[in-house]
């Protein structure tokens, strides 16, 4: 007798605990994002700097593309296929002037972008001249144009490519920066001075976000930057090897660690600030370091291994390049099978890679909130 009631009691409690999280579940419906727009730097540049200065060269998107497509990759990048997951075509590059279509998004990111405006050029250090606050420029001005545009199209044909307007306040604005920002502070200043400015850099990201949102963005979903102290051209300089240490640098991820200490802290006083966003913090860091870290386990090769390029002690002969050596011509071009690389280029990850990455972060699991991108509109 007692052993039933307490059964029962069990199914009534088991049954009133999954009915909550059923419409937990009904509540959470997937948001159906009708576009992306994206901000950042390499990591998600799907042609705009290729279109703006030189556009990359093979063997870059040998894999999926089968041709170079602007991307620092042999495929597809973190940004395609969040794009794929979500059922909407590839961000088009708001600077490339062929064959672009913005009816699902744009993407601003540009390769060697950094947070803060810098004193230097893409022509002395890569440094891309569209920070993030020129990114939001563009996109204030990409909204506008367009939408007038939207407007003045007699003919549905003449709408085709362009964002519908109502669309701009449901779109998902995702980020994924900082990265040249710490490359830039590594170069330029003593490691207590950078502990200081990173402040500054998050303040600056943080605007960026705020001026979205007075646009009237509403979605943000905001990757923290990666373990850099661990990119396979670090790995590999042997200023870093030490006897018996042939591993990530780790006094650089500090410093990736302590930007995303902040932005993850300022993260959470945005949702507090901006009452009707939800932003989501996407802890990308975690993935990259135990994909790098457990290479062999996961299925690649050795961490330090690159696929294309020539790197050997301090030279540098970057994807697709050519160059002489020792007075021996050589063509620096890539691996046989690049799935088996977590490194593309030394500093940018394989299509390989890219796939590993999101498919540990897309469902939710690394995000501050816990929220699938699918769901990241809901406000928790
Ligand atoms: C760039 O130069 C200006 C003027 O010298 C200076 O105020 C600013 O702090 C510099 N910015 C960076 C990121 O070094
Ligand atoms: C070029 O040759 C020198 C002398 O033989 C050698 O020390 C050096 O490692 C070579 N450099 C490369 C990149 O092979
Ligand atoms: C999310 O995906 C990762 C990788 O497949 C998996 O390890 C993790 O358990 C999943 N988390 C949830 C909450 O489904």
């Amino acid at each position: 007798m007692k052993i039933r009631t307490s059964l029962l009691l069990f199914s009534i409690l088991a049954t009133w605990v999954l009915s909550i999280a059923g419409e937990k579940l009904t509540d959470m419906r997937p948001c159906n994002f009708p576009a992306i727009y994206n901000f950042g730097d390499s990591n998600s540049d799907t042609g705009g700097i290729s279109a703006a200065f030189y556009p990359t060269i093979s063997p870059c998107g040998e894999t999926f593309f089968h041709r170079p497509v602007g991307r620092g990759c042999d495929g597809r990048l973190m940004i395609d296929l969040i794009a794929n997951h979500l059922g909407l075509p590839y961000l088009s590059a708001y600077l490339d002037s062929i064959g672009a279509n913005f009816r699902h998004g744009a993407n601003f990111a540009t390769g060697g972008a950094t947070i803060r405006r810098q004193n230097e050029s893409v022509f002395l250090n890569g440094v891309s001249p569209f920070p993030i606050d020129i990114q939001v420029v563009q996109f204030t001005q990409f909204r506008k144009r367009t939408s007038w545009l939207y407007k003045q199209a007699k003919k549905r044909s003449e709408r085709r490519n362009l964002p519908r307007p109502q669309d701009f306040s449901k779109a998902l604005y995702t980020f994924d920066i900082g990265q040249n920002d710490l490359a830039v502070g590594f170069r330029t200043m003593s490691n207590k001075r950078f502990k200081k400015e990173i402040r500054d850099i998050i303040n600056q990201f943080a605007k960026a976000v705020r001026d979205l949102y007075k646009q009237g963005a509403r979605t943000f979903w905001i990757h923290n930057t990666g373990p850099i102290g661990c990119l396979a051209v670090t790995l590999r300089d042997p200023d870093h090897w030490k006897p018996g240490y042939y591993g990530c640098v780790e006094s650089q991820n500090d410093m990736a660690k302590e930007f995303n200490r902040r932005l993850k802290r300022k993260v959470s006083k945005l949702r507090e600030k901006l009452p009707l966003a939800a932003i989501t913090y996407v802890d990308l860091y975690t993935a990259k370091y135990k994909l790098i870290n457990n290479a062999k386990k996961e299925g690649f090769l050795d961490k330090a291994k690159i696929c294309c390029g020539y790197h050997e002690d301090k030279v540098h002969v970057w994807c697709g390049n050519k160059a002489k050596i020792n007075g021996t011509k050589i063509y620096a071009g890539s691996c046989e099978d690049p799935s088996l690389y977590i490194s593309w280029d030394g500093v940018h990850y394989t299509e390989a890679a890219n796939h590993w990455v999101v498919n540990h972060f897309i469902n939710g699991s690394l995000s501050y909130p816990h929220v699938p991108i699918t769901r990241a509109c809901h406000r928790l």
